[in-house]
């Protein structure tokens, strides 16, 4: 969506997978503090937003949508304000059906009233979810609806769509939304973040700068998920240039969760102002290679072990090859490991890493000649 938002993916925090609808104004500032405080916020993490529960269950007597008595007795104004007060953006979250997935109201048909009433709390981020819609009603029609609302408000909000990639939004959504999703929900276990994967490979093609694919939230931080493959999540996500929403209990951080998220080589991948989404660009059985081009011409790659039994393959080599990455091969680039910040060596042709069980290795490869460079990065769809 052109409207001057999400040139690169949206970095921020969501509460749903750290708390689902157990949430109240106290925890939001907390929140809040914790961002500055931990330095996410200096990482780039620079919108709050807060997913369901956040209302009444009922419309008042004006049939405005309220914050929720008991857990905002603030108000959202207020709310806002705190947020806005410590250099953040404040994110809302609402639904294109008659009720929230967890029973409060939807925005559906009162899309006018609601995105004015976001704007006049200050909102710059809405999040648009998809329970409660009757199939008859077209979730284009539905999503369509309030990306008009928001922009007759005149704010600027991010438009970021939740519509679990039913009707192949990727094909419609780039023109009315900052980003929308290509999956159902992620949970934290090793299959669901494979699922949300999977069914965003091959997607790469329809992002572009304001307009993004979203395989969904991050698990990274959370049990349920080692190190290495919160590790996975994060860099997979960042080369896809998906939005990065961190959705863990921030009180009780671990030092590996935060290293991960504030990894800033890796943030600088997704949000390279190329703005050209990374893919799938070779796979053997479960070794993988992922890669995108960047703005100075090198490439970010990804590569990434499925491989779950430790004992006959405990560590694997993954090799990536120059003529997959669109450069010649007899050219002599540099690898610089990301997670590492440090420069691994000159190589000609390819470059092989050794991948532990559901990691990941992230480097930069970037020739030493430009004469070395294809235009187009993906020389084997020409
Ligand atoms: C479904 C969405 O996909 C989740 O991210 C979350 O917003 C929940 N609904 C909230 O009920």
């Amino acid at each position: 969506l052109d409207n001057g938002l999400a040139r690169t993916p949206a970095l921020g925090y969501n509460t749903w997978n750290a708390y689902g609808g157990d949430i109240s104004e106290e925890l939001i500032r907390a929140t809040a503090d914790l961002m500055v405080s931990t330095g996410l916020k200096k990482a780039g993490y620079h919108y709050l937003v807060i997913d369901d529960a956040w209302s009444n269950l009922q419309r008042n007597d004006q049939g405005r949508i309220e914050a929720n008595s008991d857990r905002f007795p603030s108000g959202m104004k207020a709310m806002a304000d705190y947020i806005h007060s410590k250099g953040l953006k404040f994110g809302m979250y609402s639904d294109a059906g008659s009720h929230t997935c967890l029973g409060y109201p939807g925005s559906r048909y009162h899309e006018e009233d609601d995105a004015e009433c976001f704007a006049d709390w200050g909102v710059d981020f809405l999040k648009y979810d998809n329970c409660w819609a009757p199939a008859s009603d077209w979730v284009i029609d539905r999503y369509t609806a309030m990306h008009a609302a928001l922009n007759g408000t005149g704010r600027p909000i991010l438009y970021s769509m939740c519509d679990w990639g039913v009707g192949d939004p990727w094909l419609w959504a780039p023109k009315i939304a900052n980003s929308w999703r290509t999956t159902g929900d992620i949970s934290p276990s090793w299959e669901s973040m494979l699922r949300c994967l999977d069914n965003t490979i091959g997607l790469s093609e329809f992002a572009k700068p304001g307009a993004w694919n979203d395989p969904d939230m991050l698990e990274v931080g959370n049990p349920g998920l080692t190190e290495q493959e919160q590790r996975a999540n994060f860099a997979i996500w960042a080369i896809l240039k998906s939005p990065l929403m961190v959705g863990t209990d921030l009180r009780r951080l671990s030092k590996t969760a935060l290293e991960i998220l504030t990894a800033e080589e890796v943030i600088a991948v997704n949000q390279d102002k190329l703005g050209v989404a990374g893919d799938l660009i070779w796979k053997r059985g479960p070794t993988e290679v992922y890669a995108g081009p960047l703005e100075d011409g090198s490439r970010a790659v990804v590569l990434f072990n499925r491989h779950t039994s430790g004992t006959q393959y405990p560590l694997s080599n993954i090799t990536v090859q120059w003529q997959d990455l669109g450069f010649e091969n007899d050219v002599d680039a540099t690898v610089r490991d990301l997670f590492a910040r440090k420069d691994l060596g000159t190589f000609r042709g390819e470059w092989t890493g050794v991948v532990g069980l559901h990691d990941v290795r992230m480097v930069k490869i970037s020739p030493t000649e430009s004469s070395s460079r294809y235009k187009d990065w993906r020389p084997w769809l020409q």
